[in-house]
């Protein structure tokens, strides 16, 4: 694979690159991705039957056993070598800040630290009351567990529709995007706010951004560098012509 020397001089010379990844960067690791149009999971179901504060009212059962299938389906799978080459890209850069959109725990399972989870973690749940997060609950058929404290029903650890994100890990990636040299856009079809302007807030700060993607998306006419492709297959490639 080649690439423009001027990316690999921007690369090499960054003294802060930040990257935001979304589904697209664990479709290689056997997970879906979320619009695409035959295999994504809002082309069987509506988002907001689902993934809403509303929908969990309603019915927080069947929203409880949708995440628990979820997670039974994420349980064996594993990071692929885009997960991997951003652990390596991160070794090579004297200050990496990587964001995720994806709620599946991988990059931190490839080795990634302090990854700014925007979006949650499906892996953790926590009292729909009093916030209290938990990593061990007993999970018994039919019915939602209680939190230990409050006694509230207990949900995932995600960002659903209609709700903000973390104050922490979201002013943290407005800091990261907008002091950053070099912005990567990782297998994300940048839809969803605020995690979509971050790319936006990079360029407007002068930062190079590179778009790594199967397909164009909205950003990819602002994006300095677009390199198409599979993330799990570029990313390595990419690392290796920087730096090996
Ligand atoms: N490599 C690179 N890009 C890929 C690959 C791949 N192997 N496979 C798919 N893509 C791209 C698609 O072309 C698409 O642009 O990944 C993108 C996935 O887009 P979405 O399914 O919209 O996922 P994402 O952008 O992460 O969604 C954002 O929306 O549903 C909510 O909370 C959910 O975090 C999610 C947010």
């Amino acid at each position: 694979m080649d690439f423009c020397p001027d990316l690999l001089i921007q690369l090499r010379g960054a003294k802060r690159v930040t990257a935001l990844t979304g589904a697209g960067v664990s479709q290689e690791s056997g997970l879906r991705t979320f619009r695409d149009p035959q295999t994504g999971i809002w082309s069987q179901h509506k988002p907001e039957d689902l993934a809403s504060p509303e929908a969990f009212r309603r019915d927080p059962q069947l929203i409880w056993d949708w995440y628990a299938w979820r997670r039974e389906a994420i349980k064996g799978v594993r990071p692929n070598p885009g997960h991997y080459a951003l652990v390596k890209l991160s070794e090579h850069t004297p200050q990496f800040t990587l964001i995720t959109q994806n709620v599946d725990g991988l990059h931190r399972m490839a080795g990634s630290t302090d990854v700014i989870e925007l979006h949650g973690n499906i892996r953790l749940v926590r009292c729909s009351e009093c916030g209290q997060i938990v990593e061990n609950w007993e999970e018994v058929e039919g019915t939602v567990p209680r939190c230990t404290v409050c006694g509230g029903l207990l949900r995932p650890h995600v960002v659903w529709f209609g709700e903000s994100l973390p104050r922490a890990e979201l002013e943290a990636a407005v800091e990261a995007a907008r002091t950053c040299d070099v912005f990567f856009s990782i297998g994300t079809s940048g839809i969803v706010q605020p995690a979509a302007a971050l790319a936006y807030a990079a360029h407007n700060r002068g930062a190079k951004v590179v778009e790594i993607n199967a397909k164009r998306t909205l950003l990819t006419p602002k994006a300095d560098f677009v390199l198409s492709g599979k993330s799990g297959e570029v990313l390595p490639a990419l690392v290796n012509a920087a730096w090996l």
